[in-house]
């Protein structure tokens, strides 16, 4: 005999539901222990309106614990035949309560259901992502603090431009994090609200107290509009995929200079062996293929978006079973930034950094426009000492003198670390809880 919740006897068509159903049999774990709890408040609100009792109450609410229990230890299954977790865990309640256990769907829809389960579980990939956002920044500043007064060049066109150094380097994605947090930060704020009551997406005629659920559950406010609320699946996940996106970006740009400045070609920085990967041929190779993947990866994660854009767009109002889909996208893709992430950690944990890269003459020229502003500091304008030390490259007379002068805020002498670290404080502090 069939499961579905909206069974009514007749025997739905096997490839019918395979093929409706999906991944969620599996997917849906990762929703349970948000299912339950998002249950046992709406419990607690029927109660409070009088649509269970106190006794058929104190009867759910252990029962559910047992499930929430089971579902920690890693008992928890979506039997075949059980469309989803939803499904799975009102079965449960009945087979284990009897009619006590039908009662828990009043004034809820699976829209509603899915939808809270979904804000609990992003609303904790979002911390988690943070968190690890958090101790890849903090490396980062560490190790710009370690290697602050080492030079490196800089490029432009990838033709060696200015002295840059290590402590840039480092700072340098440090403080572009702190942009993506200020991203993930507004996808957590639209994360955060309840949709529950919403039910199928237009309300119920019970007078539920949606307020109640919202303090529950501990979001900052509920979707008022219960319209609105249902039009935040799609949303919700277009800004956590966002937020990622922008994530990926910075990783991805990251690990794309690591393999660069690992190429022993530069040779600017190196690992230990056993970080890096070899060739079944080649006996000398020492691939950067942790950081390859690194950037696969995060490029991936940046389609992220766009692939979640064309599966909701021009959907029509209210619940379509089109949004399924964005769990198969979504899901896999939190748990692949916070892996990204935590390699990244990793690998900075061991990076190696090399010294008086500038002492190699490919790199003289370098130091021209220091010894353009050392004239311009001696009174000559601009544009002739620009002229004069121009000459000098031109004719081969040039002689750098290996010397920085960048004293300014954000510089190579003063790249403001102390300003970075600050800067992340109040941004991240919210999601860190
Ligand atoms: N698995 C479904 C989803 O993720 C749950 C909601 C089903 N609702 C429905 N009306 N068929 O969207």
């Amino acid at each position: 005999m069939a499961k579905q919740l909206w069974n009514k006897g007749l025997e739905p068509d096997q490839m019918i539901e395979k093929y409706t159903v999906g991944n969620d049999r599996n997917l849906d774990l990762r929703l349970a222990r948000y299912d339950v709890q998002g249950s046992i408040a709406h419990i607690g609100m029927l109660c409070s309106i009088g649509l269970i009792t106190d006794e058929e109450y104190k009867i759910l609410l252990p029962a559910l614990e047992e499930i929430a229990a089971e579902i920690e230890a890693g008992r928890f299954t979506i039997e075949d035949g059980v469309e989803d977790v939803h499904s799975q865990v009102e079965l449960m309640l009945t087979e284990r309560l009897g009619d006590v256990g039908k009662k828990i769907h009043s004034g809820r829809s699976r829209n509603d259901q899915v939808l809270v389960d979904l804000k609990l579980f992003f609303r904790d990939e979002l911390r988690h992502i943070a968190a690890a956002v958090n101790q890849l920044f903090e490396r980062l500043l560490k190790l710009a603090r370690t290697h602050k007064d080492v030079l490196m060049p800089g490029y432009t066109h990838l033709q060696v431009a200015m002295p840059s150094s290590f402590g840039l380097w480092f700072g340098a994605y440090a403080e572009s994090f702190i942009d993506d947090i200020e991203l993930l930060s507004a996808a957590f704020n639209i994360t955060n609200q309840n949709p529950l009551g919403s039910a199928a997406g237009y309300g119920s005629s019970f007078p539920l107290d949606r307020l109640m659920t919202t303090r529950a559950l501990g979001f900052a406010r509920p979707h008022y509009n219960v319209v609105a609320a249902q039009m935040s699946r799609g949303k919700t996940e277009r800004a956590v995929a966002s937020a990622i996106a922008a994530i990926a970006s910075t990783l991805g740009h990251m690990a794309m200079d690591m393999c660069m400045w690992m190429c022993p070609n530069y040779g600017f920085i190196s690992f230990p062996d056993e970080l890096t990967t070899g060739s079944s041929i080649m006996p000398h190779k020492k691939n950067p293929d942790v950081w390859e993947i690194m950037r696969g990866k995060c490029n991936r994660l940046q389609s992220l978006p766009n692939e979640l854009t064309i599966l909701t767009a021009n959907l029509p109002l209210g619940y379509n079973r089109d949004l399924q889909l964005m769990k198969d996208i979504l899901f896999p893709a939190t748990t692949e930034i916070i892996e990204s992430l935590e390699m990244a950690d990793f690998m900075l944990q061991h990076i190696r950094v090399k010294k008086d890269i500038l002492e190699d003459s490919r790199y003289d020229y370098i130091f021209t426009v220091e010894e353009v502003n050392r004239l311009v500091s001696q009174g000559v304008p601009f544009r002739d000492a620009y002229r004069k030390v121009g000459a000098e490259v031109q004719d081969g007379t040039y002689r750098p003198v290996r010397e920085v002068h960048h004293t300014h805020l954000g510089s190579i002498g003063n790249p403001a670390i102390d300003e970075i670290a600050a800067k992340m404080k109040p941004v991240i502090a919210p999601l860190l809880g």
